[in-house]
């Protein structure tokens, strides 16, 4: 299995998740790539971001691969942002090479649980809409404890 880890994340949450996958998909002798979402320009307001990702609007990236034809799968992960995935994902998924019959598995971290699940549908929707089909999702609370949200990561993978 040859996986890409797609994520975006602000304060190091969702990356702690993103490299955490790595390792196991690693330890199992499987190929994993991590590749972090960067906007040129991160916006620092709050106010802002909130607007930028209910508007789900779509900023500018620091480029990196959207060719995604060597992964049969792709694990695509972002921070709940005003209910709705951060807008770095947006901007990805747009760019990306077609997901034709390729496994994907979504996750976020979130603060309160305000819109977590809206979040995931939202991403599994962009997703479908690239032909991948999404069997698994997972949610995990930014304090949650990384020993407790590994095992459970390992019992999805
Ligand atoms: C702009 C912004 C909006 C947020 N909106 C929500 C929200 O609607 N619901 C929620 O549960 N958490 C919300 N959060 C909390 C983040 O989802 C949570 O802290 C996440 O784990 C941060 O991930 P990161 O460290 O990878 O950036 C928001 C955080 C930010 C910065």
């Amino acid at each position: 299995m040859n996986t890409a880890v797609i994520y975006y994340s602000l304060s190091g949450k969702t990356d702690k998740v993103a490299k955490c996958i790595i390792e196991i998909l690693t330890s199992r002798g499987e190929h994993a790539d991590l590749i972090r979402l960067r906007p040129v320009k991160e916006e620092t307001s709050f106010k802002r971001q909130c607007r930028d990702a209910f508007f789900a609007k779509k900023p500018e990236l620091i480029p990196t691969t959207t060719d995604l034809r060597k992964y049969n799968r792709i694990i695509l992960g972002t921070p709940v942002w005003a209910f709705k995935p951060a807008p770095s994902i947006n901007t990805y998924i747009n760019m990306c090479s077609s997901l034709d019959a390729k496994e994907a598995i979504v996750f976020a971290t979130y603060g309160s649980g305000v819109g977590r699940n809206n979040t995931l549908k939202i991403m599994k929707k962009m997703l479908q809409t690239k032909g991948a089909h999404v069997t698994k999702e997972i949610l995990i609370q930014g304090n949650e404890d990384q020993g407790i949200y590994r095992k459970r990561l390992e019992n999805l993978l």
